[in-house]
């Protein structure tokens, strides 16, 4: 039995990444996970080739994985897509963002996707890819975004060195890095740390960044970058000395 595992399916582009998967036709089940069970038997019943499974599960609960563990014990199947999508960032002064906040982005950001990965990869096999969707904060430490940016900056670090050590199995692991995107994501993101702003910019289609994201995974690439102007932000990253980057993610997410 194949299969998809899509952490985050409740919204956004976890919802895409289900809906652009099962159009495909080749999964014999997508397991979707998010806490929202109502917005994932939606997503479920507009699913046209695939059988869902939903798991209704709070991912900064450490225990939420012993489910997915046991279903993957009893099923046996293999994983061809695991998409660790679900994350939320506060905006705000790290003092003034509760302290509760702070950590359960390490929780889900990092430790739920770190989890989750390590379960699922004895159930991989030569072909699976492998999602983690990070964000382009993750390549510059971010003012007034910091926990966020570095929680994101491990999982561009983390995919990259395992894509290397799985990629003798046949198994590929990407990045996913975009820059704003039209998602629920900035509605969570303003609610506790005081924060002035909104996300920089336009705001891309997250139909558009999934689309972009399966493509590279299927070939493989180590990142996936939507956008010509956060491909360029990507790249040029890289030379922004770190006191202009504070200075001016301050001005961005004052
Ligand atoms: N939107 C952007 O501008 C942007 C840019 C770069 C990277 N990203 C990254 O993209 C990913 C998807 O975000 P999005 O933009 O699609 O945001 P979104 O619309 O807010 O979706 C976030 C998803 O994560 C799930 N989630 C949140 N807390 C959870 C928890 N404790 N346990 C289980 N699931 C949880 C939510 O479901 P429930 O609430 O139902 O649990 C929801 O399905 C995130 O990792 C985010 O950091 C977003």
């Amino acid at each position: 039995m194949n299969i998809a595992i899509i952490t985050g399916a409740s919204a956004g582009m976890g919802r895409h990444f289900a809906l652009q998967l099962d159009a495909r036709g080749d999964l014999d089940e997508i397991w979707l996970i998010a806490r929202r069970k109502e917005r994932m038997e939606e997503l479920a019943s507009e699913l046209t080739h695939a059988r869902a499974r939903i798991f209704a599960l709070d991912l900064c609960v450490p225990s939420s994985f012993d489910e997915v563990s046991r279903a993957l014990e009893q099923e046996a199947p293999n994983v061809a897509w695991l998409i660790n999508n679900a994350g939320f960032g506060k905006i705000g002064r790290f003092e003034a963002i509760p302290p509760q906040s702070n950590l359960q982005m390490l929780d889900l950001n990092i430790r739920a996707l770190t989890d989750l990965t390590q379960r699922a990869l004895p159930f991989c096999s030569a072909g699976s890819r492998i999602i983690q969707v990070a964000s382009s904060a993750g390549f510059l430490p971010i003012t007034n975004f910091s926990v966020y940016a570095a929680s994101k900056a491990y999982v561009v670090n983390f995919s990259n060195a395992l894509a290397r050590e799985v990629r003798p199995r046949g198994i590929g692991v990407t990045a996913v890095c975009p820059g704003p995107v039209q998602t629920e994501f900035f509605d969570v993101a303003a609610t506790e740390g005081g924060a002035k702003s909104g996300p920089p910019g336009v705001m891309a289609s997250p139909e558009k960044v999934v689309a972009r994201a399966l493509k590279d995974a299927e070939r493989r690439r180590l990142l996936s970058v939507y956008g010509v102007s956060i491909k360029a932000f990507t790249f040029f990253s890289r030379f922004i000395p770190r006191p202009l980057a504070l200075w001016a993610t301050e001005k961005i997410y004052g």
